[in-house]
């Protein structure tokens, strides 16, 4: 029987994940995992944090702690997170591991003694202040497009791509320093057009390793491929193993060039590049470097399957299959993704579901809400397999209160009160009818269909399968009327009981909680080891008459989602304010908007434009960092009456804390006005 490793996209560690990332990725994988082990199928859920590169290093810094400490801070955050949403992952670990690292020098040295590496010179910003290049995040300015504030990649607020050299006024974001020069440097580069041909066959086979609609898309992208950087000028990474690189080349006498350890024993390899060798680098882990993990990546009996979301594709499609073509040896092979479940968005409200944008779920808030199984399920469902999905809060509430209530949760309550009340809650003997078995055929076909759904990697149908045998049982038991019939309540108590059975077991990918009760109420395990197979006929007579049931619970609770959309009117505007431009009363009340005093005023240690300023409010004191130096000197701001919105969600410039914001006006030719009072008043007073 094939081995079947699943892996999730790794999650970023600044910030919990959103529900983009479970839908996205997470969930897909768990579920296609939960349905291997029930299947008793030998497979492995394999996911880590993914914790390199810049953002977690400039919080560090900001925070003026460790990065290490706070990788591992925000990675137990994380981790915890997750385990709340029920993933049954084989191993969770980080890819800044030492079993990683082994993993990502391991294919480096391959990939660069087989050619796959090379060097190229790049022109790239250098900031003397702080003697240092400035990659990504390390560098902002004007965004040349929509004039917003923009790092060194990407233009956060518009989206262009770009590169440093086209940043308006550019300056450090470690020092503030606008003393940015370009410099010459070498970086290092995967060689990706080599693997063209293997990729395109890869992709050409009859059973294709991305759904259909991704095709077309991928296949450009291998066509179009160009060398891709995998270096960069930061310290958190992983070191280049040039001592291994340059003896491997002598020991085996091989055409290569050295590296030069003065040029990249100061850079680090690209978080891109280890976070997919997170995969092998956590099997190892897994097995504790025992060779058993080959089994899993290197053998004709194993099929290695990715969930990703969309933006995740040419990274999965094109680049970590050229890493794992490009470090196989003739005798070691890494095989290629059997298939890869590619997700398309999420959106609420026409924009992707995710936090940093201001929209969406944190998968925290969203457990404080409801259970995790209502979000699985309801995410299961409008899973964007094909297109984006929107998320809506009264669909998600008639899911909940229609499906999983009023189908589900009513079936097996009624069954087991049935059961509980004329069998004192014992399996009983019954003699079935014709009309019995046909009920057991019609939810063998669903079964059938489910199982189908799996093998077509169509997750969202399984779901629907799932539910389905609830529908069955329902519509037979309100047929069959045992209630008014004396005759037919062992047999549709006993059929119904078989029915639940298959339900728990069909729900254990998608509400492994809700079926974990069903199995504790109907006093049956659902195995999941090896070998054990839960979806085999017959359907009838696997529990036994006289088996005794467990206590009934209550499988869901019905749902209001009100408040929670007046909470989400409250947290931001509404759509068609939104549109307009406009404000809603409520909205502007939500400011704390005061009149504070300037208690002192200092240099920000960081940053030349800014003051360091201390306010009274009125109840308490607040910091803010203000860009006034070039407006106003400290003797002018101390003792001067402004108006301060109170309640900004705190934040920190360059590494000192601002916590609220004194209003200012600036013209055109950004001349800067405080907003102050003609005449004073006490400390604290509301502006309406
Ligand atoms: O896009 C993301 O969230 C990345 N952290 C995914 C990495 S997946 C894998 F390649 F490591
Ligand atoms: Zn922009």
């Amino acid at each position: 029987m094939t081995r079947k490793t699943i892996t999730s996209a790794l999650p970023y560690i600044h910030g919990v994940p959103h529900l983009g990332n479970i839908v996205g990725s997470l969930l897909p994988a768990d579920i296609f995992h939960r349905y291997q082990d029930l299947r008793g199928n030998d497979n492995i859920f394999i996911c880590g944090s993914d914790v390199h590169g810049t953002p977690l290093e400039l919080e560090a810094l900001e925070q003026n702690v460790p990065v290490e400490e706070l990788k591992q801070k925000n990675h137990e955050k994380v981790k915890s997170v997750l385990n709340d949403f029920d993933m049954d992952f084989s191993i969770y670990s980080n890819t800044h591991s030492d079993f990683n690292r082994r993993q990502t020098h391991d294919m480096f040295v391959e990939l660069y003694t087989n050619g796959y590496i090379k060097e190229k010179k790049q022109t790239l910003p250098y900031s003397d202040e702080d003697e240092r290049f400035l990659p990504d995040r390390y560098i902002e300015g004007e965004c040349p497009e929509c004039g917003g504030l923009a790092r060194g990649d990407q233009c956060d607020e518009c989206g262009t791509l770009l590169e440093p050299e086209e940043l308006i006024e550019p300056y450090s974001t470690i020092s503030g320093s606008e003393d940015i020069e370009f410099r010459e440097t070498e970086h290092l580069f995967l060689d990706l057009p080599q693997f063209q041909e293997e990729l395109l066959e890869w992709l050409e086979n009859n059973d294709s390793p991305i759904p259909d609609n991704k095709l077309e898309e991928v296949k450009n992208s291998i066509e179009d491929t160009e060398m891709r950087c995998i270096t960069r000028d930061i310290n958190w990474g992983f070191e280049i193993p040039v001592e291994r690189v340059n003896e491997k080349i002598a020991d085996e006498c091989l055409d290569a060039e050295k590296l030069d350890g003065e040029v990249y024993d100061e850079k680090v390899l690209y978080v891109w590049f280890d976070a997919p060798i997170g995969y092998i680098g956590f099997t190892r882990e897994l097995f504790e470097d025992d060779s058993r993990w080959k089994d899993y990546w290197m053998n004709d009996e194993s099929e290695v399957y990715h969930s990703i979301g969309k933006d995740n594709t040419i990274f999965h499609t094109v680049i970590w299959p050229s890493l794992l073509l490009g470090s196989s040896t003739e005798d070691e092979k890494y095989n290629l993704p059997h298939y890869e479940f590619i997700q398309q968005f999420l959106m609420a409200e026409d924009t992707k579901f995710s936090k940093s944008r201001g929209k969406g779920l944190s998968t925290e808030d969203a457990l404080e809400m409801y259970p995790s199984d209502y979000w699985r399920f309801y995410l299961a469902k409008n899973l964007p397999q094909q297109h984006d999905s929107t998320f809506s809060w009264d669909d998600f509430e008639s899911e909940i209160n229609n499906v999983l209530n009023d189908t589900v949760g009513n079936f097996v309550n009624r069954t087991l009160s049935l059961a509980e009340q004329w069998f004192d809650s014992e399996v009983p003997t019954a003699e079935l009818r014709p009309e019995d078995r046909e009920v057991e055929e019609e939810a063998l076909k669903v079964v059938d269909e489910y199982i189908e759904a799996f093998e077509n990697h169509d997750l969202r149908t399984g779901v629907e399968k799932a539910t389905e045998i609830a529908r069955i049982g329902d519509q037979y038991l309100s047929e069959e009327e045992p209630w008014n019939n004396e005759d037919r309540k062992e047999e549709t108590i006993y059929v119904s009981l078989h029915l639940i059975r298959a339900l728990g077991v069909m729900l254990y990918p998608y509400t492994p909680e809700a079926s974990q009760k069903i199995s504790e109420m109907l006093k049956v395990e659902i195995h999941t080891e090896e070998g054990d197979d839960e979806l085999v006929e017959p359907l009838l007579g696997n529990l036994n008459s006289g088996h005794e049931l467990g206590e009934k619970e209550i499988l869901f609770e019905k749902i209001d989602v009100s408040d929670q959309k007046d909470g989400n009117k409250n947290e931001g505007a509404s759509d068609e304010n939104m549109e307009k431009g406009l404000v809603s009363f409520d909205e502007f009340q939500d400011m704390d908007l005061r009149v504070g005093e300037v208690l002192e005023v200092e240099d920000h240690p960081n940053a030349d434009k800014l003051y360091k300023v201390q306010l009274d409010v009125g109840d308490r004191q607040l910091q803010t960092c203000a860009g006034l130096v070039n407006h106003y000197s400290k003797e002018e701001l101390e003792g001067r009456q402004v108006i301060v919105l109170a309640n900004l969600e705190p934040t920190e410039l360059r590494g000192e804390k601002s916590e609220c914001m004194m209003l200012a006006a600036e013209d055109e030719k950004e001349n800067v006005e405080l907003l102050g009072l003609e005449n004073e008043l006490e400390i604290g007073s509301k502006v309406r």
